[in-house]
This record gives structure tokens, sequence and C-alpha cells, in this order.
């Protein structure tokens, strides 16, 4: 969980279907962060895949879940769901907002 808003990129660092890492040292959060740019906006989860570690922002995204490139293991982006064996345990999801042209982490159910 995020304690305070933190920004974490700018809009036009993270082109639209590709995805990059944000470190602790940018979030705050103790693990590494996934944050994808989809046709419906950004996504943060954790990016340390629960099935066996792999970083999920090298990963696809198919109809708003993230396809594990090692496993083919599938998480829902919105609510971070293991959907597909062998994912079974769910990713952390980190709310975020879009100001301006910058992306923030936000407090929140996470
Ligand atoms: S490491 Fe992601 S599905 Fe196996």
């Amino acid at each position: 969980m995020i304690e305070q808003s933190v920004r974490v990129a700018r809009v036009a660092d993270i082109a639209p279907g590709t995805a990059t890492v944000i470190t602790p040292e940018v979030s705050g959060h103790p693990t590494p962060i996934a944050l994808f740019h989809t046709a419906d906006g950004f996504h943060a989860v954790d990016d340390t895949c629960t099935h066996l570690g792999a970083s999920l922002a090298r990963s696809k995204v198919v109809d708003g879940e993230v396809d594990c490139w090692l496993h083919h293991g599938r998480f829902c982006l919105r609510t971070g769901e293991a959907t597909y064996y062998p994912a079974r345990n769910p990713l952390q999801v980190f709310p975020v907002e879009v100001r301006d042209d910058e992306v923030w982490l936000v407090p929140g159910r996470g």
C-alpha cells in the first residue's frame, strides 16, 4: 500500500501498450511495481508474479489481464485476481491517477 501520493512517471514516458517497473526508490513501496499503459488507462500491480517471481512488466496484456511471459499465468489488472493457471495467488493492486501529464500512485485500497 502506498502511504502518500507519489509521482512515478510522465504519461509520455510509457507508450500505450507498454509497461515499466517502478522501483522502491521511486514509489516508497518495498517491492517493485509494474505500471501498464493500456487502452483503458494506467494500471499498477505488483511486478513480481506470485507463481515463480517473473517480472510482469515484461508481459503482454490481453483483455485486461496480464499474461505472465514465463508460464502464462494470468492476472486481472483491475483487481489483481489470479485468473489462469499456474497463477493462483492474487497480485496487490495500486490505485493510479493521471494528473495533467503525470502518473501518480495514490493511497487507497490495494
Ligand atoms: S512465473 Fe508467472 S506464471 Fe510462472
